[in-house]
């Protein structure tokens, strides 16, 4: 079994990497991936002298560079997590979003349909549903809840859910998409809230929580988000939307005080800033399909993931602080300084 495995240099696809040449030594597995701020090699430090893998240094936007390499490995099946991934970002400049996100998803379908291959794969998110209102906590999204995107990165992930829906009704291409809410865990790149307020923290730097910390999300760790992709490519029904998340929903505010308490930094580090425009208020996956089909649940608690997540912080500071050291301070300082 060949796999081409898109945007494996960043968070959840360098995970999912591991994960898979972990349980298939017999598996080929290809990382496709051109290496934006948010990849990092250095994360595929430990599979690089591997056998079964190699990686690759091209957009999934470049139709020839794409086209090649599948005339190259033949690959049996291609998951795709390469995207743009951040709203904050999305709302200052949305169109790299629509280039890497929905283009680059249609340039990988084309070359799978011209080639051949078992399973395309689109790694989407819970964000293409919107949100829900906080004072309707028997609400949840199912696969059937319609899109209603908010901001430009959950649209760019909704338009191009659509466009693998519409490859698999018009060409007959064999199809899944995942629907997964907030990962957190190892390598994930610190702009985003969990490991920024890690990070802050141990530096003593304030921890910036968008307008009150209400808004609400369901924590998944990473590994459990890998396990029901490695379900869903094997055993999930082709044509098929699978939603996937812990049914664990929490507040901002709650997951940056355990953030403090876990690391022995005051409370008083918090600092109330501007809201993100937009701003989603609740994210909840209702997670039955999975379950029923495929027997996925998740397996790691908040209160364990949260802890092992920001040991592998303390125990990987070398990984985290070149990131921020870089072209992160220029972002930090624009993204932060007037709100
Ligand atoms: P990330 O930003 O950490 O990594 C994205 C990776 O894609 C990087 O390695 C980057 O170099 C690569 N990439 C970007 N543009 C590319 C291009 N044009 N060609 C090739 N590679 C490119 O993202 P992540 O958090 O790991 O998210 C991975 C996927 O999972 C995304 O599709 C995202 O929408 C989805 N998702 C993320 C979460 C989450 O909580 N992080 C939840 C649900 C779904
Ligand atoms: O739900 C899945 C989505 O989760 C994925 O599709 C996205 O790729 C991923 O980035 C994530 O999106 P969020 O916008 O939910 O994640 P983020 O970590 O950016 O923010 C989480 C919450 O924390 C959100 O309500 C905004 C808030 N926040 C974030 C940052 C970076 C703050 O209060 N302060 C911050 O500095």
């Amino acid at each position: 079994m060949t796999i081409i495995v898109t945007g494996g240099a960043g968070f959840i696809g360098s995970n999912f990497i591991f994960h898979m040449l972990n349980k298939y030594p017999d598996y080929r597995i290809i990382c496709l991936d051109c290496l934006t701020y948010a990849g990092n090699l250095s994360t595929l430090e430990p599979v690089m002298d591997n056998p079964n893998f190699r990686f690759v240094k091209e957009s999934i936007t470049d139709r020839d560079a794409v086209y090649k390499l599948f005339e190259e490995e033949h690959p049996d099946m291609v998951v795709n997590f390469a995207a743009e991934s951040h709203v904050d970002r999305s709302i200052e400049n949305p169109e790299v979003f629509l280039d890497t996100n929905i283009k680059g998803t249609a340039v990988l379908m084309d070359a799978c349909r011209k080639y051949g291959i078992k399973r395309y794969h689109q790694v989407s998110t819970d964000e293409v549903y919107g949100d829900l209102p906080l004072d309707r906590p028997d609400l949840f999204f199912t696969e059937e809840t319609p899109i209603h995107t908010s901001s430009p990165y959950s649209s760019s992930k909704a338009g191009a859910d659509l466009l693998v829906l519409a490859y698999h009704r018009t060409y007959g291409l064999p199809v899944t998409i995942s629907r997964c809410s907030n990962n957190y865990g190892p390598y994930h790149f610190p702009e985003k809230l969990i490991p920024l307020m890690i990070a802050n923290a141990l530096n003593d730097k304030p921890l910036p929580v968008y307008g009150k910390g209400e808004n609400v999300r369901d924590w998944l760790y990473v590994e459990d988000h890998c396990r029901a992709i490695d379900l869903i490519i094997h055993n999930g029904r082709v044509g098929e939307v699978y939603n996937v998340g812990g049914h664990n929903e929490m507040k901002n505010i709650d997951i940056v005080k355990i953030i403090c308490k876990e690391l022995g930094k005051p409370e008083s580090l918090i600092t109330y800033v501007a809201d993100r425009k937009g701003h989603d208020m609740r994210y909840a996956i209702d997670p039955t399909k999975i379950h029923n089909e495929l027997g996925w649940l998740p397996e790691t608690k908040f209160a364990d993931g949260i802890k092992k997540t920001i040991q592998w912080y303390l125990d990987n500071k070398e990984w985290w602080e070149t990131i921020i050291s870089g072209e992160y301070q220029d972002y930090y300082e624009k993204m932060y300084k007037n709100r």
